[in-house]
């Protein structure tokens, strides 16, 4: 929106301090490609290609049925918030209890609601780089400054506990954590992510750890900082199922925290958007308690289709990329065709892939670099290989 515009209608400070979400452009556009009959391969969407799979449509369904389709209390069923803590417990040894989890609508608006509660005007926040679109305009919207922390791609993305250190002032409130990362798929050891648990437990600082990849995870065991009980008190996990149980239209998160915030976040959402859709809270019921089969198997199907876009992607003559770790995004390195054509950045070359070879990524200025470019490997080997032939005559002509 045009700063006349908006000034025209008059809209609040804080509306202004945001952007819209970069991945949500590129969906926008290439529909709207779509709409005029182009065949466009979608690389752009963040999200599984997978059905949900049949039990928790099954319980959704059985909740309609049996007219479970009224308000619930506003952080959740006691049945769900405990099977978010059964859950955890089980798969990461963590110790949390009811009062210590909420449901929302979404592993975002979980974010949304944490960030509102502990981030205040003034506050700084420390974000790595690359991050994950939402992170910096949330942090905005509550009037917090993010602090970013940039990281070197030839060491994988790696987000330390002295690089943190260096950043640490006395306006830092929190930071903000995500492995497996969106938008580059690295994934931090336990050692790091305890060592910046640990420091920011010493400094008073709040450490938010955005674990929806958590089960994406192809370096080694799945590891949530919410197993690091001695620091709970400084901790809050976001969590969610869209990416899991490949879920992302049903809309449900959570997080796990200290009692006190979760207390906050209820209250926030008891004046926003009330309960999660209580017919998702027995799907999500279903995908938390029943079996976790489907979890694995879908986790072995995208390392292999991580495989298959790395090696294609690695072909393309001038193109890099590092191995992602974990999530379903590949993070190419673009940079050797800046400069070529009038291209000036990951935007430029985005934006011409996408109107020229019908191919959706997204750049990597949503994720805070110009050198990249997002690719979701969410999507069949066919589609894959479909885009990746599309790159390659796209890149050769540049
Ligand atoms: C890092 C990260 N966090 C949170 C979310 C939000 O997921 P949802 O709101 O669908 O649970 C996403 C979705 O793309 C994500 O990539």
């Amino acid at each position: 929106m045009t700063t006349a515009l908006s000034e025209a209608l008059r809209l609040t400070d804080r509306i202004n301090r945001i952007e819209p979400s970069a991945t949500m452009a590129v969906v926008a556009e290439a529909d709207k490609l779509r709409a005029q009959g182009i065949d466009v391969v979608d690389f752009g969407a963040g999200e599984p290609h997978f059905s949900t799979p049949q039990h928790i449509k099954d319980a959704a369904i059985a909740a309609i049925q049996s007219n479970f389709t009224k308000y619930t209390a506003v952080p959740g069923t006691a049945e769900l918030r405990d099977a978010i803590v059964h859950r955890h417990a089980i798969d990461f040894d963590s110790d949390y209890r009811r009062e210590e989890a909420i449901a929302a609508t979404g592993g975002k608006n979980a974010l949304f609601n944490a960030i509102q509660v502990l981030v205040d005007h003034g506050d700084e926040v420390i974000l790595p780089v690359p991050y994950w679109v939402s992170f910096k305009d949330i942090v905005r919207y509550a009037g917090g400054e993010c602090v970013l922390l940039h990281t070197e791609e030839a060491e994988g993305f790696r987000v330390t506990a002295e690089s943190v250190s260096r950043l640490i002032t006395s306006r830092t409130k929190a930071i903000i954590l995500n492995s497996p990362s969106n938008p580059s798929g690295a994934v931090m050891s336990p050692g790091d992510l305890a060592e910046i648990v640990r420091l920011a437990s010493e400094r008073g600082i709040w450490v938010l750890s955005d674990e929806c990849y958590v089960y994406l995870n192809y370096a080694g065991k799945n590891f949530s900082v919410g197993s690091l009980r001695e620091f709970k008190e400084r901790i809050v996990v976001l969590g969610s199922l869209s990416k899991t149980y490949a879920m992302t239209g049903w809309r449900l998160g959570y997080a796990l925290g200290p009692s006190g915030v979760i207390a906050a976040m209820a209250k926030l959402q008891s004046q926003s958007t009330s309960n999660p859709t209580s017919i998702v809270q027995k799907a999500a019921v279903a995908a938390l308690k029943g079996p976790q089969e489907c979890v694995e198997k879908m986790r072995r199907e995208y390392i292999e289709l991580r495989d298959h876009v790395v090696k294609g992607l690695r072909a393309i003559p001038g193109v890099t990329c590092t191995m992602p770790q974990g999530a379903f995004y590949a993070y190419p390195n673009i940079s050797a065709f800046h400069g070529r054509n009038g291209i000036k950045s990951a935007s430029d070359i985005a934006g011409k892939l996408l109107r020229e070879a019908h191919v959706a990524t997204v750049p990597g200025e949503g994720f805070g670099t110009r050198d990249h470019i997002r690719v979701s490997y969410a999507t069949t080997k066919a589609e894959l290989d479909r885009g990746l032939e599309r790159m390659r005559k796209f890149f050769a002509a540049l």
